[in-house]
């Protein structure tokens, strides 16, 4: 081969995979900004939409890639007398290996299994799962619902019961919720006065999650429901994993304690209790997301609920849904062997105190303030 001709090959290659490369990298963002804006759609710079066509984004950013190597390799044998065999032996080349890229990036690990593509082929055959988070109005409600919109993004099939202890509901979750194109319900539920009022331990979220029971009763004919509270971090994975549910799952819950897990305790492959570091005689003494429940076995309940009773609300939901016995616990994550829940929790704020508008009435501080509850 002539030495201009190899030099000629070797710029082409090098081209080419700056090309695939940088499409790689931007590829996967503007899916993540597609699904953000509904999945049917993305932005440009100055916000306004631009349509995409309904195939899998994945395969849209490797066809893209595959046009760009044809295209180049093209305008190179053209423009340099290249031969026909060597321009096709060179696609062949570039393809194969950008193929292998894309199937190691792939497999490194299974989040990554877990694109958006993968997931978005599923939508039409998968059912849905009812996340039903209790939330309330503080100054760390958005940042803690923005985070949590953001995994539920990545989930197909999900509608979110967003349910706020509140006589209002506050119109920036609305606003967020309405942003993130996730099939949704944004419910009130204050918590009762009696209970406001008394001194010590408040049963939290208990009003809202029984909401999202009713509403679920009203509305739902099959999936599984999640209570998912707002401030706790969530693998995705764990969402694939509580599909499987048929009656009632359970899998383990990373804690930020001392203890640091709950969890159902296996032993030679059998349930054999629990691992959780506040007992109290209950007869399941599991964290708040560490169970997964099915919508049709809920519906066979209709006293199913969950008590006003702190630190009680798991273990007085699960004995409410009787017959139902710890043996016949469905054990995802594999066999329990996986933390896919984390109970986190969020240092606790102050509001932030009134805008002088007298000095900044007339600045862009007004609006984020108004972002800010
Ligand atoms: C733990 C449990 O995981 C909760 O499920 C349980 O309700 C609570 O203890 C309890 O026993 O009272 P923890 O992290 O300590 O949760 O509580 P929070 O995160 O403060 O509250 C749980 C959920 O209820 C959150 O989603 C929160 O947004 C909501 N909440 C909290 C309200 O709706 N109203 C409140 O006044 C406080
Ligand atoms: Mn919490």
């Amino acid at each position: 081969m002539k030495r201009s001709l190899k030099m000629g090959m070797i710029a082409v290659v090098g081209i080419c995979l700056i090309f695939y490369q940088y499409h790689l990298s931007t590829g996967i963002r503007f899916d993540q900004v597609s699904i953000f804006n509904g999945g049917a759609a993305a932005a440009d710079d100055n916000g306004n939409l631009l349509p995409i066509g309904d195939e899998d984004a994945y395969v849209r950013v490797h066809k893209i890639t595959e046009e760009m190597i044809r295209k180049a390799v093209f305008r190179v044998q053209k423009a340099n007398g290249l031969s026909p065999d060597v321009s096709a032996m060179l696609t062949q080349e570039l393809l194969s290996y950008a193929n292998k890229n894309f199937d190691s990036a792939e497999n490194n690990s299974r989040v990554s299994r877990l694109t958006p593509t993968t997931m978005a082929t599923r939508e039409e055959t998968v059912d849905p799962l009812y996340i039903i988070t209790p939330t309330y109005r503080r100054p760390e409600q958005i940042p803690e619902l923005t985070r949590m919109s953001h995994t539920l993004m990545l989930v197909k099939n999900v509608h979110w019961l967003v349910i706020e202890d509140a006589i209002v509901a506050t119109k920036q979750v609305t606003r967020l919720l309405e942003r993130t194109g996730l099939k949704f319900e944004h419910l009130i539920a204050p918590m009762p006065e009696k209970y406001k009022l008394k001194k010590g331990a408040k049963p939290r979220g208990v009003s809202n999650r029984n909401r999202g029971l009713q509403w679920i009763r009203a509305n739902a004919t099959n999936g599984v429901f999640y209570f998912a509270d707002d401030d706790n971090t969530y693998d995705i994975a764990l969402f694939e994993e509580i599909r499987k549910t048929r009656k009632v799952s359970m899998f383990p819950v990373g804690l930020c304690t001392k203890f640091g897990l709950s969890s159902p305790i296996i032993k030679n492959g059998t349930f054999a209790g629990f691992y959780d570091g506040w007992i109290a005689g209950r007869k399941f003494p599991v964290d708040m997301a560490g169970f997964a429940v099915s919508v049709n076995f809920l519906r066979q309940r209709p006293n199913a609920s969950m008590p006003y009773r702190a630190g009680f609300e798991e273990d007085g939901f699960l004995k409410s849904l009787a017959p139902f016995e710890p043996r016949e616990i469905e054990l995802l994550a594999d066999n329990c062997t996986r933390i896919l829940a984390w109970h986190t929790q969020t240092k606790k704020n102050e509001p932030s105190a009134p805008l002088d508008m007298k000095l900044y009435g007339s600045t862009n501080l007004v609006k984020l303030k108004q972002q800010i509850v």
